[in-house]
């Protein structure tokens, strides 16, 4: 359906795309054996990685090739060193890696093997959302079928490159996809974040040199080695380059996960691409880029849909999954169910989190229900200050943070009027997908 050029979900259409068979008719392990039989140097790739631009999707933005690049030189450390594959996919709104797991999980594998090489990993393990049944079932069964073939384990398509690919399945804990929590709870540790520095690169997994990167991440990585930068370059803006998987939920026609390059405007994302807001109503807010990023107003529609866009819009990228609320919506009772999430996945190891997101959640909770004061509306804005940024052992602090400060930016007439009204000036009209007690 789209007018720009796709690449990540084109092979996704094909019937059994999760299998070698339909992956290899589709040019898939052309990449791989582009890098192992030209040869091409671990250096080379990560060159090639690094002039493409592929920032990472997991959440952060951050230069994939530059992360790869942290990696110690293997000749003045020897230790072994791991890729992990970050498929716990919890940020609220965000369900574009399932699609990439379940339907391409040879594209991933693909990509895991040409990381490791790159970074001269032994071994990756994919930490996938315990909820995924069957992307965890389609990866499983593609290893196996990729082990048998040789390109999985001892002697990759037979050179002397050997690589070996575990999964692990996460217990739904959302903290668990904070990159030290993910490792501490792959080593079989309570999934607590670990205070960096050390950074994963010098000090991961069992202690050794480690890169945590997101599942699209990693599925880009054949896609840039086949076809070059200045193809991925040709996609997106200037500084957030490629495609990037937009995930589309809330009050929209046409919900679902689309392949779109960086830049579109938000109004074209939401009337071209999700069918506009349902119901012919007219928006009122938007998440940019899931639960943890700054809630914008409607008036921010025309904002431009990359890191630096977002970012100038006084929000952030995120994960690119955009929630859509219409006019009916109390973005105070968002605002609570939100801050409920973040109060019971915090783990609990820094006072600022554990009581932030606690007090925050009754806070709005206290007004959604009419029983909040003026006062309480400020003590939201003094709470969230001493939360972030970068106050805490890991970012959910800063997470539940920002969307309460853009809350009160934004929509600070809605949380008085709920305070002078004494109940929700919107009560009776619709509720926020996912509401609960
Ligand atoms: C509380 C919290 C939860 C996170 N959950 C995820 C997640 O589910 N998946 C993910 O890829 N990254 C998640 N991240 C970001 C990771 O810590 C990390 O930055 C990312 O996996 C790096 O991959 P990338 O460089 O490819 O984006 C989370 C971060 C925080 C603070
Ligand atoms: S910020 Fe919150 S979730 Fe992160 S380590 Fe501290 S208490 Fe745990």
């Amino acid at each position: 359906m789209s007018a720009h050029p796709t690449y990540m979900l084109d092979r996704c259409e094909v019937a059994d795309s999760h299998t070698l068979k339909v992956y290899r008719e589709n040019g898939g392990y052309e990449a791989l054996e582009k890098v192992l039989k030209t040869p091409l140097s671990p250096e080379d790739v990560i060159a090639v990685l690094k002039d493409s631009g592929l920032r990472g999707r997991g959440g952060a933005g951050f230069p994939t090739g530059l992360k790869w690049s942290f990696m110690p030189d293997v000749a003045k450390d020897d230790r072994p060193r791991y890729l992990a594959v970050n498929a716990d996919e919890s940020e609220p709104g965000t369900c574009k890696d399932r699609v990439l797991l379940r339907e391409d999980p040879h594209g991933l594998i693909e990509g895991i093997l040409i990381a490791c090489y790159a970074m001269r990993a032994e071994a990756a393990y994919v930490y996938v959302r315990g909820e995924y049944r069957l992307p965890y079932e389609r990866v499983a069964a593609a290893i196996d079928e990729a082990r048998a073939a040789g390109l999985v384990g001892e002697n990759v398509m037979g050179t002397d490159f050997s690589c070996q690919i575990w999964m692990h399945k996460g217990a739904g804990a959302y903290i668990c996809g904070e990159e030290t929590g993910l490792m501490e709870s792959l080593e079989g540790k309570r999934g607590h974040p670990r205070p960096k520095p050390p950074f994963p690169a010098g000090y991961g997994l069992w202690g050794n040199p480690t890169t945590v990167n997101n599942v699209e991440t990693i599925q880009n990585v054949p896609f840039i080695v086949s076809r070059g930068a200045e193809w991925f370059r040709s996609m997106g803006t200037e500084k957030s380059t490629g495609n990037f998987l937009c995930g589309i939920s809330g009050h929209v026609e046409r919900p679902g996960v689309y392949e779109l390059p960086f830049g579109l405007s938000a109004r074209s994302i939401l009337e071209e691409v999700a069918g506009g807001v349902w119901k012919g109503r007219e928006l009122k807010a938007f998440f940019p880029g899931g639960s943890s990023t700054g809630v914008l107003p409607a008036g921010s529609i025309d904002v431009a849909m990359d890191h630096d866009s977002v970012k100038g819009a006084g929000s952030m990228f995120g994960t690119g999954a955009m929630i859509f609320m219409d006019e009916t919506t109390c973005v105070t009772r968002i605002a609570e169910v939100t801050l409920r999430f973040y109060e019971h996945e915090s783990c609990g190891q820094c006072s600022q989190c554990r009581e932030g997101t606690q007090w925050l959640h009754q806070i709005f909770r206290r007004i959604e229900r009419g029983q909040g004061t003026m006062d309480d509306v400020d003590m939201l804005s003094t709470l969230a200050s001493g939360m972030a940024p970068g106050k805490t052992i890991c970012a959910l602090s800063d997470a539940a943070a920002i969307p309460t400060h853009s809350v009160v930016k934004h929509f600070r007439d809605e949380l008085e009027e709920h305070v002078r009204l004494g109940r929700c000036p919107l009560a009776g009209t619709s509720q926020p997908v996912g509401a609960g007690a």
